[in-house]
């Protein structure tokens, strides 16, 4: 898959390949990938389509790095994976580009499969531009529910996960019912891996998630622990509500508050709910090492941050 996925950042202008490589070469967690093979041998995937299936696995890794530069540029983000943006690098119409490029290289791949499973990849891509212009819309919007919140996860995030486990649990001939729970399986790790992805943004070390702590206070995004202090603490929702005006005594102010132990235990209480669903869907799979690694997947993220 690694090798494979190398190969699809070359590119015959050395701008885009380097931009690619510098993003994707080397670094990166690899987790949908993984969870795309795992779910394809955990449904009984034989080696006779193994390849779609690493194909299915490269064209998340090429999908989720083509929104990593484009959410860059929409929130400004200077650091990502441990060192400067390509935002920060080499600009934001470099970025773009780079992001389409990357885009068009994941339906290269899996273009060819069956029209379902381009159906099921589509969209998911609709619901991941979805939720992000969803975010964009309840930026510094006070009113915002959690309910709100856990829409903007489903379509940003959950929805690519659940997207791979279809695509890779109907590669592996499994059965309707097997595929739906795999379906579940995603969709419930997803949620998972965004909340413990914004208790890091605030609880975290920049060593450790590679990007600056705060950012989405900074950028005014929705995150867990924002919406649950928000119902609690007055000063938050001003500080979210005036569009986080007052400078770095500001944020370091919502840091804190945001930092309160019982924010961050709910926080983390609600990321683990979903990993205990994804986990309960996971049951519904024949036993297998691959089922197992699975849940060894869903706890590792889910105590990323513990
Ligand atoms: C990162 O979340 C952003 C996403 C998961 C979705 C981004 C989607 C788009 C930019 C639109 C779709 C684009 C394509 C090519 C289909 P985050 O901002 O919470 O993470 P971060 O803190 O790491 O930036
Ligand atoms: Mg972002």
């Amino acid at each position: 898959m690694e090798q494979k996925l190398l190969l699809m950042l070359d590119s015959r202008e050395s701008l885009i390949a380097e931009i690619c490589h510098y993003l994707i070469d080397g670094v990166g967690k690899r987790v949908r990938p993984l969870f795309v093979l795992l779910s394809y041998r955990a449904c009984g995937g034989l080696d006779e389509r193994l390849d779609d299936a690493i194909d299915a696995a490269i064209a998340i890794e090429l999908i989720h790095s083509a929104t990593l530069l484009h959410d860059d540029i929409i929130d400004g983000g200077t650091m990502r994976r441990g060192k400067p943006s390509v935002l920060a690098r080499y600009g934001a119409a470099a970025s773009l580009v780079a992001g389409d490029f990357l885009f068009c290289r994941a339906f290269e791949l899996c273009g060819r499969f069956e029209e379902r499973l381009v159906r099921i990849a589509a969209h998911a891509c609709i619901s991941l531009t979805e939720g992000e212009v969803m975010e964009g819309r309840m930026r510094h919007n006070a009113a915002a529910r959690i309910e709100d919140y856990l829409e903007i996860i489903t379509r940003k995030t959950a929805s690519l996960f659940a997207a791979g486990a279809r695509v890779a649990a109907d590669l592996a001939g499994a059965a309707p019912a097997t595929v739906g729970a795999l379906e579940a399986v995603g969709l419930a790790l997803g949620r998972s891996f965004q909340m413990m992805d914004d208790v890091l943004d605030v609880s975290g070390s920049e060593e450790r998630i590679g990007k600056p702590i705060g950012s989405d206070l900074r950028t005014g995004v929705l995150s867990l622990p924002l919406v649950l202090g928000m119902h609690e603490l007055p000063e938050l929702r001003n500080f979210f509500a005036n569009g986080g005006h007052g400078g770095a005594a500001a944020i370091e102010s919502a840091l804190r508050m945001v930092r309160h132990p019982s924010i961050l235990e709910r926080a983390r209480a609600m990321a683990a709910e979903q990993a205990a669903l994804a986990r309960h869907h996971l049951g519904e799979l024949a036993p297998s090492i691959y089922r197992d690694s699975l849940g060894l997947l869903l706890d590792e993220q889910r105590d990323r941050a513990t």
